[in-house]
């Protein structure tokens, strides 16, 4: 590190080989103005990885933000989701093209089917086309969000190939700690989004505390534990501080004792939907 230089932004190896940052932008809610604005002060304060999804409505304006940033687009980390009423071989074969568009792409980072949808059950052949997506050389990496271990399984059985990614809600009061073992074990990386839960998590009395003994910010103490956690975190902001501020979390360490702290808050608290149940199209 030079002199007065930021400490470097820490970063994961996915299985495919690919880096991974261990910060990143989310962007849902944001409109597409509000993702320009988000994203190109995003790149232009350090950060890499940026989200995205089909579903948010918002790709446009993620590309547009991109290119205003003047970063090279070698050096982001784009990823996207294929929207839950599009999953089927060839429906996402044509969806994937669609967020290139929107975003001005001719390839992205990483793909993630954004749902399971058991009830649905097209799953599997979703999986196969983001298989032949990243054979033709049109992405990177291939994943999947809000998947349990037993569509994890499943897929793994039918196409002998497992995603590299799965990106999960989780926040100190939904640790998810079972699940961050077993991605452990199979060596998929967790990608955690609503990282500060939704905001909900950061008056928190025990984060309170470690913030004022460390000096540092609410959300910063709540993202260190997600990096010590060996998570990838991905806060939403649209405000440039607060953007900052979320990156700003790799120059402090967590004791073992403010670790054990902030996994004494779960509580089950889940914010978004359950992917047993969340059907919506
Ligand atoms: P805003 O977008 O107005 O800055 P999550 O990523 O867990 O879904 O949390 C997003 C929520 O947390 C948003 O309401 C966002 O507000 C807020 N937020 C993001 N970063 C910070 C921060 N550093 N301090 C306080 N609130 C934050």
């Amino acid at each position: 590190m030079t002199n007065g230089a930021a400490p470097a932004v820490a970063q994961l190896i996915l299985p495919d080989g690919h880096k991974i940052d261990q910060i990143g932008l989310g962007t849902w809610p944001l409109t597409d103005d509000e993702a320009a604005h988000a994203v190109a002060y995003a790149l232009k304060s350090g950060y890499r990885l940026i989200d995205t999804a089909a579903r948010y409505g918002n790709e446009v304006g993620v590309g547009q933000g991109i290119r205003d940033s003047g970063v090279n687009r070698q050096d982001v980390f784009l990823t996207s989701k294929l929207q839950n009423g599009e999953q089927g071989f060839d429906t996402t074969l044509r969806a994937f093209d669609a967020s290139l568009e929107r975003l001005g792409m001719d390839y992205l980072d990483l793909y993630l089917i954004h749902w399971p949808m058991p009830r649905q059950d097209r799953y599997v052949d979703t999986w196969r086309a983001l298989v032949r997506l990243q054979g033709e050389g049109r992405l990177k990496s291939i994943g999947v969000s809000n998947f349990l271990p037993e569509h994890i399984d499943r897929i793994r059985e039918a196409t002998g190939v497992q995603p590299v990614v799965n990106q999960i809600e989780m926040h100190p009061e939904f640790s998810q700690e079972p699940l961050r073992a077993w991605h452990a074990a199979q060596g998929i990386i967790l990608e955690a989004w609503s990282p500060l839960g939704r905001g909900s998590v950061l008056d928190h009395d025990v984060v309170r505390d470690l913030a004022q003994r460390h000096g540092r910010q609410p959300a910063q103490i709540i993202l260190r534990w997600h990096i010590q956690r060996g998570v990838v975190a991905i806060p939403k902001s649209r405000t440039p501080q607060r953007i900052r501020q979320n990156l700003e979390v790799f120059d402090f360490t967590l004791s073992q004792a403010d670790m054990t702290a902030l996994g004494s808050i779960e509580c089950g608290n889940r914010q978004g939907g359950d992917p047993l149940t969340w059907e919506q199209l």
